[in-house]
């Protein structure tokens, strides 16, 4: 240890006040970006974060992550919010602390790789939106994955961070594949390409905190650019790791503010600050100021988000992370999705199945998008393989992996799994070994073609480049040409108190039937809730009269009743699920959303003879291969399904001619609805 790392006291003299530390610790805040992510599945609004923001820019913060990663899908898809609107947004609040973005290398901020033009204009929007720091990933480290984006970010005079996924296959560093030398190499790697600083990036809470100090001395050693440690807490660890690090030497750490801090999340800011006041390391960080800020965010913006933080257990660590290497986020998505499929009693099969599969495709590290590809994966085999026969359902991301599409894997794909995959591909069944974009061709001129004047400006043209369907949604949303639906929609903290007093009085036995005096006309400005309690449903009208809300009617449903209106005995196309009443806005749509799958779950309707094509899962549909009329041959691919963000193709289940199709590219379906008949 050089006397330079080493964490040491100054002398502290509280009358003299706090010594400027020699070399303070740097620390990047997440709290805009991975710590709602982590905490409640992206669903931050912009709204939400300017109540702080000045006062974040006051902390002292090296950076602070506001973009990239899931807000982009998320904001256009969940929350009617234009994604490059955030960067401009909170830059007019931000003015010092530089912004930070997750960039997830070729496959920007979507799920697979793009071409090169398409890669080189985001970057160069999101320079020119306000962002100055990418750190840049590739989920299978493979780097040629980032020679179209670094070139942009270099040019542009923006901090090029180059990322290391950590990943184990032990359960620490060691083994054959993840080892101390791997690190190091990726490294050496990084800093030849000009990286600004490299980032060890632990999205799991794997590193152990002797193997970070272990690798943080070794990176120390061997490259010059600033060591940067991302880990996550899920399994606990990542406090005890941030401090080995700092005591190795490691130059930038990552945290969030308190209320964002934990479970899935990151380790809070306030205990690192104490940890090394009067420190060589000193942060230099008010911890009164950060107090305030914590105050204004628990009071202000938990309350909207409460709901969707997972408190379905005490336990806010997850030892399941240490047993599984799985991310917090890929954890939740699987645990969410066997849920909906009523199949969470096959969770352990899934850990089983998952260290397979991971094998069999690569030994990738699980992170966006390969944490999807293999958990996708996992959860297929486990619902739908036979004991004759494995990878039944190949997902097409999967078959993409196999071909090359990705990049290259740690170690070689399964060539059983890889033949199987590849049987018809439409690229072809040999894989290749070039630079994955390579075989891309270029994407945005076709898709200026197919949006048109849709996509006003480069930002919307990119948008929908990278997510067509709901991209192209949102456009329409943007532009006034479609009604926003009635969940895209924020809530006031006023209507998030009076949802949770309505759900107060029900548990309580307090929602009487008849109101204890007449109740007031509704008026035009009356909301309507819907309320679910333990399994029943509640409609419950919300009139505001001279500002605080009141209850005007509050009326008990039959479970079953949100769908009556719209399911006459042959209805030829059911209509969307997650709605429980088309005509009633839903501004609680999140836990209304959680409970309306099961009020459909009887309302199935297949009028036509002949076998239904039905969803194994709930999902949104990309397209149809087949029209009514054409004839299949069973196990040809009929539609296009994207569920849990993978597309999956579903075959023929016998052959026949097509009979009928049940919806249409866009529409959202529940598991077991009928999406085709074959008769
Ligand atoms: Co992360």
């Amino acid at each position: 240890m050089t006397d330079h790392d080493q964490v040491k006291m100054t002398s502290m003299n509280y009358e003299k006040g706090r010594p400027a530390a020699k070399n303070p610790l740097k620390v990047e805040d997440l709290t805009f970006r991975d710590g709602h992510q982590s905490m409640f599945a992206t669903r931050g609004r912009t709204e939400d974060m300017i109540p702080v923001a000045e006062m974040m820019d006051e902390v002292g913060f090296w950076a602070m992550e506001v973009w990239g990663g899931a807000t982009f899908d998320t904001m256009h898809r969940f929350l009617n919010e234009d994604p490059w609107e955030r960067i401009r947004t909170l830059k007019r609040y931000i003015k010092k602390t530089p912004f930070s973005m997750l960039l997830r290398g070729q496959n920007l901020v979507g799920y697979r790789n793009y071409a090169d033009d398409v890669a080189k204009a985001f970057v160069k929007r999101a320079v020119e939106n306000g962002i100055d720091i990418f750190r840049t990933f590739d989920a299978l480290n493979d780097y040629r994955n980032f020679d179209a984006v670094v070139p942009v970010i270099k040019a542009s005079g923006k901090h090029f961070q180059g990322s290391i996924c950590y990943s184990l296959t032990e359960p620490r560093l060691g083994g054959d594949v993840y080892n101390l030398d791997y690190y190091v190499k990726k490294a050496k790697a990084l800093e030849a390409m000009g990286a600004d600083s490299i980032c060890v990036k632990d999205m799991a809470g794997l590193i152990a905190p002797y193997d970070a100090y272990a690798i943080v001395k070794a990176l120390k050693a061997a490259v010059k650019p600033p060591i940067h440690l991302h880990s996550h807490f899920t399994s606990g660890m990542s406090a005890m790791s941030h401090l080995k690090a700092v005591e190795a030497g490691v130059d930038i750490v990552d945290t969030c503010m308190s209320p964002y801090a934990y479970r899935t999340s990151h380790a809070a800011i306030e205990p690192l600050v104490m940890t090394l006041l009067g420190t060589n390391r000193d942060t230099g960080f008010d911890i009164r100021h950060l107090a305030a800020i914590n105050e204004i965010l628990e009071k202000e913006v938990m309350p909207k988000y409460k709901h969707l933080v997972d408190d379905s257990k005490m336990s806010i660590i997850d030892i399941n992370v240490l047993l599984h290497q799985t991310p917090g986020g890929m954890l939740s998505n699987l645990v969410n999705q066997l849920k909906q499929m009523d199949a969470i009693d096959r969770i352990n099969e899934v850990f089983r199945e998952l260290p397979r599969v991971r094998k069999d495709l690569g030994q990738i590290p699980l992170v966006t998008p390969t944490s999807q590809i293999v958990g996708i994966q996992t959860l297929n085999n486990v619902l739908f393989d036979t004991p004759e026969e494995r990878y039944k359902m190949i997902t097409d991301q999967v078959k993409d992996l196999c071909y090359g599409l990705y990049g290259k894997t740690a170690v070689p794909i399964n060539p059983e799994v890889q033949k199987k995959a590849l049987k018809g591909y439409s690229r072809g069944e040999k894989p290749i070994t070039c630079r994955p974009a390579e075989v891309l061709k270029p994407e945005l001129e076709k898709a200026k073609n197919e949006i048109g004047d849709l996509a006003v400006d480069m930002d919307d043209l990119i948008l929908y480049a990278l997510y067509p369907l709901t991209g192209k949604k949102f456009l329409s949303w943007k532009y006034g040409k479609e009604e926003p639906p009635a969940e895209v929609r924020p809530m006031t903290l006023e209507q998030v108190k009076a949802r949770e007093n309505l759900v107060k009085k029900a548990l309580e036995g307090e929602l009487v039937e008849k109101p204890a005096k007449a109740a007031p006309p509704k008026s035009e400005n009356a909301r309507t809730f819907n309320v679910f309690v333990d399994g029943e449903y509640f409609e419950v009208g919300v009139d505001e009269v001279g500002g605080s809300p009141l209850i005007s009617y509050i009326q008990q449903m039959p479970v079953q009743m949100p769908m009556m209106p719209t399911m006459p005995a042959m209805a030829q196309a059911p209509a969307r699920k997650t709605a429980p009443r088309p005509e009633a806005p839903a501004p609680a749509a999140q836990p209304a959303a959680v409970e309306a799958p099961k009020a459909v779950e009887t309302a199935k309707a297949a009028p036509e003879a002949g076998t239904p094509l039905k969803a194994p899962m709930p999902g949104m549909i990309v397209s149809y291969k087949k029209q009514v009329g054409d004839s299949v041959m069973e196990g040809e691919t009929v539609v296009i399904l994207e569920a849990m963000k993978m597309e999956n193709a579903l075959p023929a289940p016998v052959s026949g001619t097509v009979k009928a199709l049940h919806y249409k590219s866009g529409d959202s379906v529940a598991k077991n609805d009928v999406l085709c008949v074959i008769g």
